[in-house]
This record gives structure tokens, sequence and C-alpha cells, in this order.
């Protein structure tokens, strides 16, 4: 239905998507990447008049250390990347003060920074959000809120450590860290980065962990503390060899470590089934009535083109990202797929 397409493809540039109190407007950002890794990266981000957010690069407590075996490939042609980062190298204290510097610099703009987390226990990652909250509260960040949390819970690049995302039940403690954050601040914004779920059971364990988050709320509505999914990170276990890519040299694999997270075009179908799926599951009245009903979904998985950014959104997605085309493009990638 290509008239419909179009419709909403000028809806992609013009409506502004609020998640819990944080404003995407466009509603398009980069997904959490190597590009958005430092203060400049992640300036340039946010002065993009195309960009509605900003997302970070995931950071852990005390930064991660990264080698020459972490590293990105581009196919040779289309949009594809292998990659084998795990996280952030910085700190998230680093990204604190970056925030800080983007935001005191703007001040003025409503524009909202999302600030991607991970932690290995509960207790490391009640540490991470108590200091977010110490910055909110520094800049009085309160219902109308330019900082949101994102728990990437599905690198797949981590040596001894499946995405968490995989196993829900063991994910729970560190997801009632976030419900209690948000249980004593509602103007908390809180969204879930997920892996690629191939098959029906997935989903489920996913929907019926977000829902044991729900509360019964003082005005007698069950409430959920996580309003937004962004669906879907890299596809891990991808393999391209060295002649698919633009990776020069005589190695026989493109990456390194042979095995890698795989996104752009590739990942594209499956991306679009992800977010199809979750928006299906929350619409249903069961899911309303659990209190999930509101969690937006921001779509993530070879958004390359502006046509990809309107499939996207017509799967289900109210906001869509990229980060293979913007490691490929750098900020022009925003304009690429908001431009009307
Ligand atoms: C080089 C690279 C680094 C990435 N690093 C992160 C990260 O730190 N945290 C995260 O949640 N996702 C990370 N991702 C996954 C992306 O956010 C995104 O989910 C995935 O690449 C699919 O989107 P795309 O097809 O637009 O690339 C990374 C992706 C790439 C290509």
């Amino acid at each position: 239905m290509m008239s419909e397409g179009i419709l909403i493809g000028f809806r992609l540039h013009t409506v502004m998507v609020l998640l819990n109190s944080i404003k995407i407007d466009p509603p398009i950002l980069n997904s959490s990447c190597a590009w958005s890794s430092d203060l400049q990266q992640l300036t340039d981000l946010y002065e993009s008049p195309y960009t509605g957010a900003v997302t970070t690069r995931t950071a852990t407590l005390h930064g991660f250390i990264e080698d020459a075996s972490h590293t990105v490939a581009f196919s040779a042609s289309g949009h594809t990347t292998l990659n084998s980062y795990g996280y952030s190298p910085h700190p998230l204290s680093k990204y604190l003060d970056w925030v800080l510097a983007i935001l005191s610099a703007h001040p003025t703009s409503t524009k909202p920074v999302i600030i991607s987390i991970t932690a290995s226990d509960p207790a490391t990652l009640d540490s991470m959000v108590l200091s977010i909250q110490t910055l909110r509260e520094k800049i009085s960040d309160g219902s109308s809120s330019r900082i949101a949390i994102e728990l990437n819970t599905s690198c797949p690049n981590i040596p001894n450590a499946s995405p968490s995302g995989y196993s829900f039940s063991a994910l729970l403690p560190s997801l009632q860290v976030l419900a209690d954050a948000h249980s004593k601040d509602l103007t908390l914004s809180i969204g879930l980065k997920l892996p690629p779920y191939v098959y029906k059971d997935q989903f489920s364990e996913a929907i019926a962990g977000i829902k044991s988050l729900s509360v019964l709320s003082d005005d007698g509505i069950v409430k959920n503390p996580v309003a937004f999914l962004t669906c879907t990170n890299t596809l891990g276990n991808s393999l391209l060899f060295s002649e698919q890519t633009m990776t020069t040299g005589d190695q026989i694999f493109a990456i390194p470590t042979t095995l890698g997270g795989l996104a752009g075009d590739p990942l594209h179908p499956l991306a679009l089934g992800n977010v199809f799926t979750f928006k299906n599951l929350m619409s249903s009245q069961e899911a309303k009535d659990a209190g999930i009903g509101h969690i937006k979904i921001i779509g993530v998985g070879g958004v390359t083109s502006r046509e990809a950014a309107i499939r996207m959104r017509n799967a289900g997605a109210l906001v869509v990202g990229c980060a293979t085309l913007f490691g490929k493009e750098g900020v022009r990638a925003f304009e690429i797929i908001g431009k009307e």
C-alpha cells in the first residue's frame, strides 16, 4: 500500500514521540554504537537537526578493556556491518560529564540523551542508576526530561557472557533495580535494548518478564516502569569473509574474532519481525490490563534508507534508529532517513 507508506513517511519527520518524560522530535535517533562513543561524536549527533535524541555507546561502571580484536568491518557493497566490539572503553562517569557538558551548552534544547548502560550484577547497576539520577537532580531534570536510561541486555560479543536478554528470568533482578528507581522517581524514563529473537517463546518470556514489573498504583491503575523497547541489537555468531568486505590485508575473515554481531541490511527483515511481534503483543487487551500497553518501540536494524525507516514505522515502531548507516555516512545518515 504505497500511499499509506508515503503518508506514514511524512509523519516520520513530523510527529514527536513521548517516551515517559522524554520527547523525541523528530522521532529519529542513533542507536548505541561505537560512533557515539566520545564527546565530539555525541556533540555532533546532538547538534544535528535531524536527530530527535542521542544514544550513547553502552557504558559500564569502570569501562571496558578494548584492544585490536574489537573492531568493525563494512561490506564491500550495500550497508552491512560485522562487529566484535564489547562495551565502551569509557566508564559511565565520563558519559555523565559529557552529557552534562552537552546539555549545559544547549540550555534551551529539549533534545534528550539516552544513556546506554549495562552491568553484570544488580548492585553495580544500582550504583550506576544512582549516579545517573544524581546528574538528573543536578540539572533539575523532571517531568520534561532530557536524560533517559537504556539497559543494554543484548551485546553478543562479550566472552563468557551470553546476552542477558536471551534469559529473561536471570535478568529480572537487574530489571527490578530499574523498577525500584522508577518507583522512587516516576519521571525516570527507562528502555530495554533487546537482542533479535527468532522464535515465539523468546518473545513470550520477554513479555512475561516485563509484565512482572507491573505494580498497582495509588490511582488503581496497573503501571509498568518500562517506557520503551529498542529492537534490535546485532545478530551474534555471524561471519563474513574479508573478500565480502572493505577489509584490506591478507586475513581470511573480516574481523579478528571471526564471529561477531551482524547489522545493517541483512538484519532488517528480522528486526522488522521483532518490532511487529512486540507491537502486536503489547496491543492486546491482556497486555493493556497488565500495564504494558503504553510501551513504545524504537525500531533499529537495517534502517539504511528512508524507505527502511518507513517500513519500521509500518511494522510498529514509533521511533527509528540506526548504527550501520551512521557509521558509514556520519551524521548525514539522519538527513538521509529523515529528510522529507
Ligand atoms: C560498530 C557497532 C557498535 C555497536 N555498539 C553497541 C553498543 O555499545 N550498545 C548497543 O546497545 N548496541 C550497539 N550496537 C548495535 C546497534 O545499536 C544496533 O542495534 C545494530 O547495529 C542494528 O542497527 P543497524 O542495522 O542500524 O546497524 C553496535 C553496532 C555497531 C555496528
